[in-house]
């Protein structure tokens, strides 16, 4: 086997590269794939060392995303981090069977509908909100991904607190205390088992009752999928839209003649949400393990390896993205990986979008003039997955 070169726990799973990972993408991108060291701790409960592989390349992230025979989603680690999620951490025939079944329940007719209802929501957000210096990630860019999700699962939108709590919970491997995230993590199981016996019972208008309902050849959802599947929708559509429209909203009050431009132009608002998804990627890290050997970019990478897919580094990647670091709204915009490519292509990317969308329709509506306020803005540092703002006061002015 070749060797690569091996560089320090500093350099990868620290909450200053959380933080900022680009600058670290720039340094390593080129000797990729190159295997690096989580240290024994750092995952509560995990006291191993790890030496999982990285993939930087578009190429490489490309490749493996595609074979999804080598690079299997169903890591048999995953239970350590939290309890294994369905889907997500499946491969086929498994997969296959439940993307089947979701993808009659999350169709495009149910996402679509739910416009009018997220227009309303963005429009009632932004009132409460108001005008002058606001940190847009309390009072909008939290709530909206929240009460959407519930709405979508047929859940009361008051509960959306609880549901940011459990899925931070879930995302905070790294920064909580096993017992009060163990705590946290029973609380949503228990939530949820209630739902879906509800739903089983009498019926209702929502996600959950199509998802009790759907059939393929015969075959129904268990009780545990539908509960795995709800909890899954919590965790995978929350707190990356919350970041998707965070980082845009900074993106753009840093660009002032962007933001006049959108405001005169509506059809600048698509290319500037996938731009968005490309330059700063709200999920920037996810898992894999090799099922034989395997190589990429030269190097041969052994069975059984884990892997680490680097999707926002991959979305900077020159070889693809000419410029990369320059935001440009006239690039080949939907050849990012940012929603994940192949059999686990994001169920929710429709989903996202629109609600990008329309967020960024309802606030250049309202505010002629959007910049960065005074208070700092801070990226959350609690998790190595996700890339956002913890805190993003902006100065959003209606004249
Ligand atoms: C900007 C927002 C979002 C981003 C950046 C994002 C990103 C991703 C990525 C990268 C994957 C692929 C995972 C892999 O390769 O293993 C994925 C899968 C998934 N996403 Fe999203 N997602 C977003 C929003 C949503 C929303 C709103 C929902 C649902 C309401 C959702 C539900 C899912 C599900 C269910 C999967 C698993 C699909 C499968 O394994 O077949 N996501 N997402």
């Amino acid at each position: 086997m070749e060797t690569s070169a091996i560089i320090t726990p500093d350099q990868l799973m620290t909450p200053a590269v959380f933080a900022d990972p680009y600058p670290v993408y720039l340094q390593l991108r080129d000797q990729t794939p190159l295997s690096y060291l989580v240290p024994p701790g750092i995952i509560p409960g995990f006291d191993e060392a790890l030496w999982p592989w990285a993939l930087m390349k578009y190429d490489d992230v490309y490749s493996a995303l595609r074979d999804h025979e080598t690079f299997s989603s169903e890591n048999p680690r995953a239970g350590q981090f939290g309890p294994k999620l369905v889907l997500i951490q499946d491969d086929p025939p498994r997969h296959t069977r439940f993307r089947r079944l979701v993808n009659k329940a999350f169709t495009l007719r149910r996402v679509e509908a739910l416009a009018p209802w997220i227009t309303g929501v963005a429009n009632e957000l932004l009132g409460e909100m108001g005008a002058g210096e606001v940190d847009v990630v309390q009072s909008y860019t939290i709530p909206l991904p929240v009460k959407v999700i519930a709405r979508l699962l047929g859940i009361p939108g008051e509960d959306y607190i609880t549901f940011k709590r459990w899925s931070d919970a879930f995302l905070a491997a790294i920064s909580m205390p096993p017992e009060q995230r163990a705590q946290n993590l029973m609380e949503m199981v228990a939530y949820f088992g209630q739902i879906a016996a509800a739903r089983r019972a009498h019926g209702a208008d929502d996600l959950i009752t199509a998802l009790v309902e759907a059939e393929v050849e015969g075959e129904a959802l268990e009780d545990w999928e539908i509960l795995g599947f709800c909890i899954l929708l919590l965790i995978a559509g929350n707190e990356t839209t919350t970041n998707l429209i965070g980082n845009m909203l900074n993106i753009l009050a840093e660009r002032p003649d962007v933001w006049q431009q959108a405001r005169k132009d509506r059809s600048l608002v698509e290319p500037i949400i996938e731009e968005t998804l490309r330059y700063e990627s709200p999920v920037q890290r996810l898992f894999r393990i090799t099922t034989r050997e395997v190589e990429l970019s030269g190097v041969k990478i052994p069975p059984g390896a884990d892997i680490t897919i680097f999707y926002g580094a991959a979305n900077r990647d020159p070889q693809a993205f000419p410029h990369p670091e320059e935001f440009r709204l006239d690039r080949d915009l939907r050849n990012h990986v940012a929603f994940g490519m192949g059999i686990h292509y994001c169920l929710g990317a429709p989903l996202a979008r629109m609600e990008a969308q329309i967020s960024l329709n309802s606030f250049l509506d309202r505010f002629p003039v959007m910049r960065q306020g005074t208070a700092p803005a801070r990226r959350q540092t609690a998790t190595h997955i996700v890339f956002g703002f913890r805190q993003l006061p902006l100065v959003l002015n209606t004249r």
